[in-house]
Order: C-alpha cells, then sequence, then structure tokens
C-alpha cells in the first residue's frame, strides 16, 4: 500500500473513488461543500432525502456524481463537530476503510484530513490514517491455500493538504507511518507465526536478516555456552526443559555518535510457554505462540528506527527460549543462581518469563544504556486489570513514566502506571533463596514487576507488561504489532 500527500481540488480530481466527511445534522465538510456547489446542490439534496444522517461511521457510496471528475465519492458521517475526538476520527477511519474494501477502487483520495479533530494537529490525522487503512488490510495467510492477499485491489491512498504549506509535515506523517507500519507487519506476523516454525533460533535468523538489510543495524547471536560462561542459570533453567537450543539475541541501531548512550529495549521470547512442569491447562494454551511478542516487538521497533534513521542508538535483547516440560526441565523448589547472583527458588516453572528477563536485563547492564525498557507477555493478570487498551507500566524512574505516557497518547498506544512500592517487595521472599519466582498473595501483575525490580538497580528501567495488548485471543487470535506505536513515538520524541 502506498501513500501520498496532495493539494488539489475535489471536484476536480481524477480518482476512483473521493472520501469526504459529512457532520451530524447533515452539515458539510469543507470537501463536501465544495462538491455539493460543483454539483448543483447534489449533496444536499440527497442528504434532505435521508440516506445519510451524518452519524460517526455511517457511510454511504456514490457512483458517477453529476459534473464530479472522480468515479465515486465516499460519504462518511463523522457526528457531532464538537464531540470529534481522537477516538471518534479513529472509528470513522476504520469504517472508511471497511466500506473502501467493498468497493472495486485500486486507489482513493482522502479529504478526511480537513475535518478539525479536537486537540490533534494534521501530522496525528494523517499518520493514524494510514495506521488503521494498513491495519485493516494486513492479512496472515502465509498457511492457506486460498490466499486473501491478492483480492484486495486498493494499493493507493492519497491524503488531500488544503494548502500547500502544510505538504512538508504532512510529508514527514507519511514516513513516520510507513516507518511504524513495518515495524507493526514484521512484528505481526512473527507473532502470529505457529511455534513449530517460530523457534529461538528462528527468532536469532530473523535479527541476522535485519542486520543484512540495514547497515545502521548489528546483530549478535550468544549461544547456551555463552550463557553458561556468563553464569545465567535463569535463562538456562528455562529452556532445559526443551529440545529447541536457547538464543541470546543482541541487537545494535547505531544512528548516532558510538560514545552517545543507547536506550536498550529488552524483550520476551519465549516462543512457546506449555507453563513447563507446572503445566498450563490444555484451553487456549495455543495462543502461547504468541508470549514472544515482546522480542517480536523489539525486532518491529527497531526495523522502524532503521527505516526512520533517527540520531539515537538502541540496544535491543532478546532472551529467546521454549518453556516445555521434559525429562530434564527444571521442577518446582529448584534453587537457580542469575547472572546478578541472586538465587531464585523456583516455585512455578510457569513464571518464566521473569526468569529469562532476569538474566537478559543484568547483561543489559554492560551497554551502560540511558534507560532501559522491558516488554513482555509477563501475566494473565494484566489482561484483568487492564484488559485490552492499556499496557501495563512500572518503572522505577518517575522521568521515564511521564516520557511513556505521553508516547502512549500521542501515538494512541496507550499505558497505565501500577505501583511498584517496596510494600509489595516482601510477597517475593523466599525463605530458601533470595528471591521467589512468585508472589503470595494478590497484585500479581506488580509482584512479578516486583521480580525485575530486583535485577534492575543500577538501571532507570521501566516494564511494559503486554499480555492484553500484543495479542489479541479467542477464535481470531491475532498479534496486533503492540506496542510497537509506543516505542517509535518515545524515541521519535526522543531524537528531537
Ligand atoms: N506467558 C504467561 C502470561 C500470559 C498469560 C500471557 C496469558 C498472555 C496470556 C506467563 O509466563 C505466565 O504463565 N504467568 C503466570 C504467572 C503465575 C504463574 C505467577 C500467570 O500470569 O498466570
Ligand atoms: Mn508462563
Ligand atoms: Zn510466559
Amino acid at each position: 500500500m502506498r501513500y501520498h500527500i496532495k493539494h488539489t481540488n475535489p471536484q476536480k480530481q481524477r480518482s476512483n473513488c473521493l472520501i469526504v466527511g459529512i457532520w451530524a445534522g447533515q452539515s458539510l465538510s469543507p470537501a463536501a461543500e465544495q462538491l455539493d456547489q460543483a454539483s448543483d446542490g447534489y449533496l444536499t439534496r440527497l442528504l434532505k432525502r435521508g440516506d445519510l444522517t451524518g452519524d460517526l461511521g455511517q457511510t454511504l457510496l456514490l457512483q458517477e456524481m453529476p459534473k464530479i471528475a472522480a468515479e465515486r465519492v465516499l460519504l462518511v458521517g463523522c457526528g457531532k463537530a464538537e464531540e470529534f475526538n481522537a477516538a471518534a476520527y479513529r472509528k470513522m477511519s476504520m469504517k472508511v476503510i471497511a466500506a473502501l474494501k467493498q468497493t472495486g477502487a485500486k486507489e482513493a483520495v482522502n479529504y478526511l484530513t480537513d475535518l478539525v479533530v479536537n486537540d490533534q494537529d494534521l501530522h496525528w490525522k494523517i499518520r493514524q490514517a494510514i495506521q488503521i487503512t494498513s491495519e485493516a488490510l494486513y492479512v496472515f495467510d502465509q498457511f492457506k491455500s486460498n490466499k486473501t492477499n491478492g483480492k484486495i485491489v486498493l494499493n493507493e491512498m492519497i491524503f488531500n493538504v488544503t494548502d500547500s504549506r502544510s505538504i512538508k509535515q504532512a510529508d514527514r506523517a507519511v514516513v513516520e507511518a510507513n516507518a511504524i507500519v513495518s515495524g507493526m507487519q514484521l512484528t505481526k506476523n512473527l507473532g502470529n507465526l505457529p511455534a513449530n516454525v517460530c523457534t529461538p533460533t528462528y527468532l536469532a535468523k530473523q535479527a541476522q536478516d535485519l542486520a543484512k538489510k540495514y547497515k545502521s543495524i548489528t546483530a549478535k547471536i550468544l549461544e547456551k555456552k555463552d550463557m553458561e560462561k556468563m553464569g545465567m542459570g535463569a535463562l538456562l533453567a528455562v529452556a532445559r526443559g526443551s529440545h529447541q537450543p536457547p538464543k541470546l539475541i543482541v541487537l545494535h541501531y547505531n544512528g548516532a555518535a558510538k560514545n552517545k548512550k543507547p536506550i536498550a529495549l529488552v524483550g520476551k521470547g519465549v516462543t512457546f510457554d506449555s507453563g513447563g512442569i507446572s503445566l498450563k491447562p490444555a484451553a487456549a494454551m495455543e495462543e502461547m505462540k504468541f508470549d514472544m511478542c515482546g522480542a517480536a516487538t523489539v525486532l518491529g521497533t527497531l526495523l522502524a528506527m532503521a527505516e526512520l534513521k533517527l540520531p539515537i542508538n538502541v540496544v535491543g535483547v532478546i532472551p529467546a527460549t521454549e518453556n516445555l516440560p521434559g525429562g530434564n526441565a527444571t521442577k518446582p523448589g529448584d534453587i537457580v543462581t542469575t547472572m546478578s547472583g541472586q538465587t531464585v527458588e523456583i516455585i512455578n516453572t510457569d513464571a518464566e518469563g521473569r526468569l529469562i528477563l532476569a538474566d537478559a536485563l543484568t547483561y543489559t547492564e554492560k551497554f551502560q544504556p540511558e534507560v532501559v525498557i522491558d516488554i513482555a507477555t509477563l501475566t494473565g493478570a494484566v489482561i484483568i486489570a487492564l484488559g485490552t487498551p492499556a499496557s501495563g507500566l512500572m518503572s522505577n524512574d518517575s522521568h521515564l513514566v511521564d516520557a511513556l505516557k505521553k508516547a502512549g497518547d500521542a501515538s494512541s498506544d496507550r499505558v497505565w502506571q501500577l505501583p511498584l512500592w517496596d510494600d509489595y517487595q516482601e510477597q517475593i521472599d523466599s525463605n530458601v533463596a533470595d528471591i521467589s519466582n512468585v508472589g503470595v498473595g494478590g497484585g500479581k501483575v506488580i509482584t512479578a514487576a516486583c521480580f525485575l525490580a530486583r535485577f534492575t538497580k543500577k538501571l532507570h528501567w521501566a516494564h511494559l507488561d503486554v499480555a492484553g495488548t500484543a495479542f489479541l485471543g479467542g477464535k481470531d487470535k491475532q498479534a496486533t504489532g503492540r506496542p510497537v506505536p509506543l516505542l517509535v513515538q518515545y524515541l521519535l520524541d526522543l531524537a528531537k
């Protein structure tokens, strides 16, 4: 899908389809007004007949409007102007692409950029429209005999800007959106792959492919013997039950001078989480192929960095392993020594994410990062707490919290902060080791983060629990590509 910016008159624009807005109460947007005048009041008469009230998300497709050069005009209800906020614009954009997909249009010119959205500018409108359009056109049919991909004919969308001075800002929005979309697509594709394909070795290969494709990216893969040398007892404990070798994937995006401290992104890469000896129930266990979505987010975000050529340094660290039961698997009650030297009693082998992240976070210290953000499908509890709208955010640095909240709001890929008070720490004390890998009592999202906090004392660190946001479960199970938009926005803000 290609996106462009133009400054044109709707009535004269040759196109397969123009997209214009109608407000509730049937008042016309600027582009609709122009079409109405050029067609001697055609739209006014049509609206009078009551075929479109202008309620949010309504659509009406017109063919060969009189005196209009375009083949089709898609009218879109925008609701009440005073209630037209970010959420309304996003909802409308979803309806637009759903309607457009039903037509034979190969190309469309979008005039919805002329609608005033409360608190949002042109740059935001274009970026959101592109992300939503690409989202709606995404299909994962690699394993289907009947491909749906070729059946979607739409391949170009042009956004109109009302004055030529806005073109530069609009072009920048297209560049950013394209990079975010490409990153999300990689993240989704990897997340959607079944675990028999997407193994730790496969993820490592993906990292190497990224490094081959982009000069600004380098990849290094650490093997089991390297982990043994570094004393990564927690990561190795999770990998023990599997025949697939674990990998520690290290990526560098080099966009700034070598001596500039990097931002570190650490992604949970459990390519399948059966729970291990603390075996999960069978229902929905197939969704645990998504337990590497944090890792996929790191890869997608680095791809976006390379596309945007941002003047910063980013290091990505991905501990990748399966979590399976096996004759050699870790048993409840086993005690292991982490790379940090702290010992952990593994009470429940299903709390494996925090184990592999503990060693990955300790390893990350060597890069002396400015900040570290880990991304992990860490707890089922965060789905209960926050559902799908927001990722859980916990951090030991209030500036980082503010920056991530701001980036989340700006990108509509939101986070919600949960406390990381010391009061919770005693819940993960063990009577035989330094730490237990599960917390007693409530607050399971927080006690999981408390565990990670014991390994990030030397770091400015934030933890994103994305179990509710990185994928959707159920019949239409699929990866969402989140939180790539959030992280790219955070890095864009930093690079400014
Ligand atoms: N990968 C799971 C968390 C998860 C659950 C992600 C559902 C997405 C959907 C994680 O490894 C896990 O099993 N967590 C346990 C921790 C518990 C044993 C303390 C959980 O949340 O139940
Ligand atoms: Mn688990
Ligand atoms: Zn897991």
